[in-house]
């Protein structure tokens, strides 16, 4: 009898799920909006796998809904927040993640948003959508020059070395924080406070968990220039929002470019960031191109496969193990 192994969406991008089903049976959550904790607990008894997306919510009680059977929770993507990782590893179940396949694009995303913030390109093109232009004037739509500007990258992973590579394009000068990355050609490791105070744009790029958990709140956001901008592409709990939206409607902070927030989806409850003009906001597509979410589908696809096969996983969470049962690895660093 084939395994099974339930997937919290009915389509992904590329033939991932073709690949899967030709080896096990895959049961898939059915609905069009996010499945909630119960939703997914109804239709795990018995499964040997899980593939959920990053803010799909695996917390004991789904793994308990599984039960014995389940080895391997697969997420096609980067980001693990939404999985319980102890209650995973009291269980001997291998958690993996898709690193390497999204950053390139995500760096991608990262560069649109700078753009986007200290050009002020929202606003400057909902003006012209709206007929508003029409003397030409030297003061309008005056936004910040990212060439030559100084950046600065809190977490220099795999995500935060694309962006720096690009920056090199645009002769900005590259700070990182990150105590697990020192300094390297392209870019100089800082502590925290001398990367707020010196950088004109601060990027994010670590995980969420409890160390990194609002790591930009009101002190960081005034120990940061003026005519600074804040970037995220990492997730929406890094930054304390209300802050945040304080330090731009104050004026206390140039701008912001977001891609992630505490609540998402928001469907017609946005968050009122996304109404402020300094502000870009964006519905998290910072791995969203065709070829990469295929990717992201492929890997965590193979890290089942695997898994199922008896073979280890691929792609591992650091902190658990790549085998059911076997011994945790070494533990979620601060940055990745
Ligand atoms: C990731 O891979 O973490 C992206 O944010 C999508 O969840």
């Amino acid at each position: 009898m084939k395994k099974r192994v339930l997937t919290t969406r009915e389509n992904l991008p590329g033939d991932g799920l073709d690949r899967l089903s030709e080896t096990v049976d895959v049961v898939a959550w059915p609905g069009s909006e996010k499945p909630g904790p119960a939703d997914l607990a109804a239709l795990a008894p018995g499964v040997s796998g899980v593939l959920a997306l990053g803010n799909d919510p695996v917390d004991g009680a789904l793994l308990d809904a599984a039960g014995p059977s389940l080895e391997v929770v697969s997420l096609a993507s980067m980001g693990f927040d939404n999985v319980d990782r102890a209650a995973a590893a009291e269980r001997g179940i291998v958690v993996t993640h898709t690193p390497g396949v999204l950053a390139e694009t995500t760096a991608d995303l990262t560069f649109a948003l700078i753009l986007a913030a200290r050009r002020r390109l929202g606003a400057a093109g909902a003006s012209l959508a709206a007929g508003s232009w029409g003397l030409f004037r030297m003061h309008d739509y005056l936004g910040l020059d990212v060439h030559g500007a100084t950046l600065g990258l809190i977490g220099y992973g795999q995500i935060g070395r694309a962006v720096a590579r690009r920056a090199q394009g645009f002769g900005m000068r590259v700070l990182h924080h990150d105590p697990y990355a020192a300094d390297d050609a392209l870019s100089t490791s800082v502590d925290l406070a001398t990367l707020l105070a010196e950088s004109d744009i601060v990027s994010l790029h670590v995980p969420l968990t409890e160390e990194t958990r609002h790591l930009i709140s009101a002190r960081e956001l005034a120990a940061m220039k003026p005519t600074a901008t804040l970037v995220s592409t990492a997730r929406g709990g890094v930054v304390d929002e209300e802050a945040l939206l304080q330090a731009v409607r104050s004026g206390r902070l140039h701008s912001a470019g977001l891609d992630v927030y505490e609540r998402e989806p928001m469907g017609a409850e946005l968050s009122p960031l996304v109404a402020e003009e300094h502000v870009v906001a964006l519905p998290h597509i910072g791995s969203a191109t065709e070829a990469t979410r295929a990717a992201m589908v492929d890997l965590a696809v193979d890290n089942i496969l695997d898994v199922l096969a008896g073979r280890p996983a691929r792609t591992p969470l650091p902190g658990t193990s790549a085998l059911p049962g076997a011994p945790a690895g070494a533990g979620v660093g601060m940055l990745t």
